[in-house]
């Protein structure tokens, strides 16, 4: 797709918002995000996590500030453009947002039916990614039939499967154990080498140490710190393959 040709992805510039007429949750957020990077969001719970990433995934404009995104002014874009940009971003919600009468299976195929892969070309990546998210077995199942974990792990094959520009995750290992977190997060890096800038919002600081190479945001009340320098300087581009125990599991990766 379109590569970002002065280097960045996203940029905000002292970004404001409030809900209504309540006070800001989000005040003076000014950072770029670097295609090709990992991003940890981290913060307490009501930080703003949350309401930065929709701004990210174009749900909700800003009370002030600037947003440019894929080179282009998110906050004037007009609305028929919208569709062409969320596409070439794969989202993770907090609360999954799985289509209620669909399968596991077209739950995950949606984002390539909606993008024109021929149905031939479907059910082998679909499948695929259900096996490697272990779901093979529930692919039939409506998501009102799953666990809370596993329609989390619906929502980040769905997310993934159409290798998206950006990924904006948002707690997407929030209900699963911790060896599924694990391998959650290597689908991610894996991703993440095959260029897709990946942003996941957690307040689970444990997760944070488990990818050697990414950079971290911090929003406490809606204010954002840097505890990395992530947001100052221009990280690497590429992240090198990690290796150790859980190197194995990434070569079969379904991506
Ligand atoms: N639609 C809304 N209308 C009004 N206030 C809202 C709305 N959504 C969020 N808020 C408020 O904005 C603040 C930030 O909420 P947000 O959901 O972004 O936090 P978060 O960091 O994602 O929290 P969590 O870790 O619990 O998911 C909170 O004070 C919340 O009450
Ligand atoms: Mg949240």
């Amino acid at each position: 797709m379109n590569q970002v040709a002065d280097g960045e992805i996203v940029h905000f510039d002292n970004v404001g918002l409030r809900y209504g007429t309540d006070r800001e949750v989000l005040s003076d957020v000014s950072f770029t995000l670097f295609p090709g990077s990992f991003y940890f969001l981290t913060g307490a719970s009501g930080a703003g996590k949350t309401s930065l990433l929709k701004l990210l995934y174009l749900a909700q404009r800003p009370s002030r500030g600037m947003i440019r995104m894929f080179g282009a002014d998110a906050i004037t874009l007009p609305r028929d453009r919208l569709p062409a940009f969320r596409r070439r971003l794969g989202v993770v919600f907090q609360d999954f947002r799985l289509v209620p009468h669909l399968s596991a299976f077209d739950n995950v195929a949606l984002p390539l039916r909606v993008a024109g892969v021929p149905e031939k070309d479907i059910a082998r990546p679909v499948g695929d990614m259900l096996d490697w998210v272990g779901l093979a077995d529930r692919k039939d199942a409506r998501p009102a039939t799953l666990s809370g974990g596993e329609q989390q792990r619906v929502a980040i094959a769905r997310a993934v499967i159409g290798r998206p520009e950006m990924l904006v995750a948002d707690e997407p290992t929030g209900n699963v154990d911790p060896e599924m977190a694990i391998k959650l997060l290597r689908l991610f890096e894996a991703l993440n080498r095959l260029g897709t800038t990946v942003v996941v919002a957690t307040h689970d600081v444990h997760l944070l140490t488990k990818v050697p190479d990414s950079l971290i945001m911090r929003l406490d009340k809606g204010r954002l710190s840097d505890p990395t320098g992530a947001l100052r300087y221009p990280p690497r581009r590429s992240s090198t393959p990690s290796s150790g125990p859980l190197a194995g599991p990434l070569s079969d990766a379904p991506l």
